[in-house]
């Protein structure tokens, strides 16, 4: 047969049956037994026909139908109540508006006049981003640069990586030129996320110049300890920043932000706050106070797709003074950067990325949709049943949780067993069952749950109780 082309006609005829079949793969999900569904790629790889339609093609929207119904089989159900795993969100219908169009109008943005819708979006989520932290906004037509300032990357890492960036432009203004000088030092909790240590690396710092921060007994940062350590370090070179988290990705706690800015004012050291996780809190006026200090910071990134309730990915990574992040990369590119008069700001100066997805497009929209009053109460409400569902398993017998939770993440074991709480989320996610995930947290291996789904409740706990005493992660 002819290959069909995907013109106007078929292009409807596609777009009205993904439409119809996504809604009722979410509906589907939302009721099923089976919280996710895993087979072998090579099994995936032969239902999807691989090898036929990278070398073939041919494809015609009846056939793409059918295509679809197996590429939503093996998927993670995250509108499933019994999804309990990593921290990514139940996409919420208007980011997936966004999502279309941009497939559709394909405007990246990072150059002003390439996509001055999306770029206009962009700046005034920062800015409406930068406003709940507690940071100035920046003027659409410019101003001395002290205002607070950000921009949107594809993913909290590359969000962390920027922010980094920047701190080691204003520890070493040099190292661009130069490269990083073998002085530099970073410091952060072991319980920071990889990506902190990996950035590290990636800009030439070395591992081996990352010191690890004192901790208490739950591995948050014993503020108390951190002026000394800081002024040891300063005895063997520059310290280029201190990293804190809020929250830690493994336990979901917070580091006390305010001693710890206070600290690092004090001692004249840029203040990184990773808040990929936490800071959607801010909107919430029972939980924004986890967050209190956060404004003291020099920089701090905030996952869209964790709990703003979009799809990945969506981070902006914001900086407290929009001078300080300008000087973090210094390219010329006299084919794309040379100044212009077109009316907008060129996003480009500020990011590792040259084409850029409109990020921010997924914000606004569900903000749209829901107000800013609908998703702060998402993000309460989750924090809230995080604390029910703390109750429910910390009175059980054989269950233990090693802390009352800060935030939608929650610690937890059944038995004393490292080991065997591997086993237990496994068998739950062979089966179908429970998508928990799991983490170290000093010293001992949690079960640990991301209450990310709107429709976990009280009703899914009992169930996984259960289901771990009754043993059906069992063979
Ligand atoms: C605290 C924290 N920082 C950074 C990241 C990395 O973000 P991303 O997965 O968007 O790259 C995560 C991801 O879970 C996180 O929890």
């Amino acid at each position: 047969m002819a290959p069909i082309h995907l013109e106007d006609v078929a292009f409807e005829q596609a777009l009205n049956s993904t439409a119809k079949q996504l809604l009722a793969y979410k509906k589907r999900s939302e009721n099923d037994q089976e919280a996710a569904a895993i087979q072998p790629m090579a099994e995936i790889a032969a239902d999807l026909e691989l090898d036929h339609w990278l070398s073939e093609g041919g494809m015609t929207p009846d056939r793409y139908a059918e295509w679809l119904d197996h590429y939503l089989k093996p998927t993670t159900r995250f509108h499933n109540p019994r999804y309990l795993s990593h921290q990514v969100a139940v996409p919420d219908a208007p980011t997936a508006l966004a999502e279309l169009i941009h497939g559709v109008i394909n405007n990246p943005l990072a150059i002003f006049e390439m996509g001055p819708s999306a770029a206009t979006v962009e700046f005034a989520v920062i800015n409406w981003m930068l406003r709940h932290v507690g940071w100035q906004p920046e003027p659409y037509e410019g101003a001395d640069g002290m205002h607070g300032g950000g921009v949107f990357t594809h993913g909290g890492s590359l969000a962390n990586l920027t922010a980094l960036l920047a701190a080691r432009a204003a520890a070493a203004p040099e190292a661009w030129e130069q490269g990083t000088p073998d002085d530099l030092f970073v410091m952060a909790a072991p319980a920071a996320h990889y990506s902190v240590a990996r950035a590290i690396s990636i800009l030439g710092i070395g591992h081996r110049r990352l010191i690890p921060l004192p901790v208490d007994d739950r591995d948050v940062i014993d503020a108390s300890k951190l002026g000394s350590t800081i002024r040891q370090a300063k005895q063997r070179g520059r310290v280029m920043c201190v990293v804190a988290s809020a929250c830690a990705t493994g336990s979901g706690l917070h580091d006390p932000l305010r001693a710890i800015g206070e600290i690092c004012r004090e001692s004249n050291v840029w203040l990184h706050v990773d808040a990929a996780h936490g800071a959607s809190a801010l909107l919430s006026p029972k939980y924004r106070g986890l967050l209190d200090g956060l404004e003291l910071a020099d920089s701090t990134i905030w996952d869209a797709h964790k709990m703003l309730r979009t799809s990945g990915l969506s981070t902006a990574v914001l900086f407290r003074c929009a001078r300080k992040m300008m000087s973090a990369m210094q390219q010329e590119a006299n084919y794309i950067m040379y100044g212009n008069s077109m009316g907008g700001v060129d996003l480009i100066h500020r990011t590792v990325e040259c084409t850029k997805a409109p990020m921010a497009t997924k914000v606004l929209l569900n903000l749209a949709f829901r107000g800013e009053s609908g998703v702060a109460s998402y993000v309460q409400d989750r924090y809230d049943f995080a604390r029910e569902a703390y109750q429910l398993l910390h009175s059980r017998a054989g269950f233990e949780c090693p802390f009352p939770p800060e935030s939608n993440i929650l610690c937890f074991r059944f038995g004393t067993d490292d080991a065997q709480q591997i086993s237990i989320r496994e068998g739950l996610l062979k089966k179908g069952l429970f998508h928990l995930s799991s983490a170290v947290v000093a010293g001992k291996r949690y079960l640990r749950m991301s209450i990310m789904n709107p429709h976990t409740h009280a009703d899914t706990i009992q169930q996984l109780i259960l289901a771990i005493e009754e043993g059906h992660w069992r063979d």
